[in-house]
């Protein structure tokens, strides 16, 4: 027997949908009436009929105590904890929200495989981070996160620093280590922050590898669009019962914008509602769909391998696949061009793609048949020599200039032929997975420019620098 839940919001905007108001207020298209004709086409008027603003019983995402607070509270219910807040602007904004809250002008232990997202964080709050080194896999170059007994060490080492980042799962899917680390930190007694955009539904079954909301985690911030059928941008920041630090609604209210999307909120009230409903059961239907995909592609193709190590205790619903013959680019070309399978990112080893929770043997064959085109392509190409390079640092780059100092200091463009042993002026990553090799204020060693050239940048390419006396 499910639990009943309510859509407050949604009960509210259809109740003002019958009403079919007379829009004499924003957004311009007026209840969809003057939508351009090519959307009308595609989408219906009907959908942009729900774009509303505040109207009455709507309640306000900034001031909410209404509606939008009862959504919000069950969603939090339903994600098992204290309090939930809706995201408009996607985890980029939970998660400055959660930093600028928890941790500004203070030292904060950060892992160096995070998103580009939480360095900005780190700008804006004023923060000083302290970066801890990864776990490179040596076989592929995968970021297999933070070693406990490392986080030990760090916390022994710099008792002024009350806060940690923890990323939860990782872009593949790898979550080794991170229970441990939340418990360790939380027995000194610190303030702990993770980004979980890829992991909102790691709650919801037994199976699955724990969020970390579940660990004790005190702020976690989660990207719902992204693994739960949310509009994109719809994210939340998930606040845990203990937590007693400074409230984050300010920082989101300073944050987000003041017109926040009524199709985006309403969106992000359902797909809670989905997942207290109905995620378990799907997620159980899916799992052994996705071990036999696996076992299926093991078994009957020649050059491709699913990436599953069980000591990473990895997201079964993250799919990253290993060729022997093709670099994870040629992959992804292929698989686009003609067989118009679209990956979530690949990198220089291999290729990923983010699997429903409702996986079905529909959806699990049509990804087997394009890989089985692969694979039969694969064969009749000649086998490249396969890169260890990383788009991820091992070594902690050399601090010039504090990252906030950095960011504010005059730069040029140069190109990457002339970087080494300058001072980084600009977020150097590449994207997906939007994770920084370098932030602005590190030196550009000639290891890093190799590192870069390895991962398919080019040498005549611009790279911003500081301009230095
Ligand atoms: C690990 C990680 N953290 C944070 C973000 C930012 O999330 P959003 O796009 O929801 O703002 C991303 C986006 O790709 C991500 O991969």
């Amino acid at each position: 027997m499910h639990t009943q839940y309510t859509p407050f919001l949604w009960q509210q905007m259809e109740q003002l949908h019958r009403q079919q108001p007379f829009s004499g207020h924003t957004p311009g298209h007026k209840n969809g009436a003057f939508l351009p004709a090519q959307l009308q086409q595609a989408w219906g008027a009907q959908f942009a009929s729900y774009d509303y603003t505040e109207l009455d019983g709507l309640d306000n995402l900034h001031f909410s105590g209404g509606c939008i607070a009862q959504s919000q509270q069950q969603a939090a219910a339903i994600f098992g904890t204290g309090q939930c807040f809706y995201l408009i602007n996607g985890t980029t904004a939970g998660l400055q929200a959660a930093i600028m809250a928890a941790c500004s002008n203070q030292k904060v232990f950060v892992p160096r495989h995070v998103h580009r997202s939480v360095y900005h964080s780190l700008l804006l709050a004023h923060a000083e981070p302290i970066y801890l080194p990864l776990e490179l896999d040596p076989a592929t170059s995968l970021p297999t996160g933070i070693r406990p007994d490392l986080l030990q060490q760090y916390m022994q080492q710099y008792p002024d620093c009350r806060n940690l980042i923890l990323v939860n799962p990782t872009y593949q899917g790898i979550t080794a280590g991170n229970v441990q680390c939340v418990q360790l930190a939380k027995q000194y007694g610190l303030t702990v922050i993770v980004d979980e955009a890829h992991g909102s539904h790691l709650h919801f079954h037994p199976e699955l590898p724990s969020s970390l909301l579940d660990a004790g985690a005190d702020l976690v911030v989660q990207s719902w669009h992204k693994t739960l059928p949310v509009l994109t941008q719809g994210s939340a920041l998930l606040v845990h019962e203990q937590y007693s630090g400074p409230s984050p609604e300010p920082f989101l209210s300073l944050l987000q914008t003041t017109s926040p999307s009524y199709l985006l909120m309403a969106s992000l009230e359902a797909g809670s509602i989905y997942m207290g409903e109905q995620a378990k059961q799907h997620i159980q239907q899916s799992l052994p769909l996705i071990f036999s995909l696996h076992e299926q592609i093991n078994s009957t193709l020649q050059t491709l391998h699913v990436l599953w190590q069980p000591q990473w205790q990895q997201d079964p619903f993250k799919l990253y696949l290993i060729s022997d013959h093709l670099s994870g680019a040629a992959m992804d070309a292929y698989l686009r061009t003609q067989q118009a399978v679209y990956s979530e990112m690949h990198d220089n080893q291999g290729i990923l793609f983010i699997l429903p929770i409702q996986t079905t043997a529909q959806w699990t064959q049509r990804i087997y048949q394009a890989l089985a085109a692969l694979d039969r392509y694969s064969l009749s190409q000649p086998m490249v020599q396969q890169t260890t390079a990383s788009f991820y640092c091992r070594e902690i780059p050399q601090q010039q200039y504090p990252l906030h100092q950095a960011f504010y200091m005059p730069k040029e463009q140069i190109c990457w032929a002339q970087a080494a042993h300058r001072t980084a002026g600009q977020f150097i990553l590449r994207y997906p997975p939007g994770i920084p090799l370098l932030v602005p204020g590190e030196h550009i060693s000639a290891e890093i420019v190799q590192l870069w050239l390895a991962s398919g940048g080019t040498a005549h390419e611009k790279v911003t620098v500081l301009t230095e006396a």
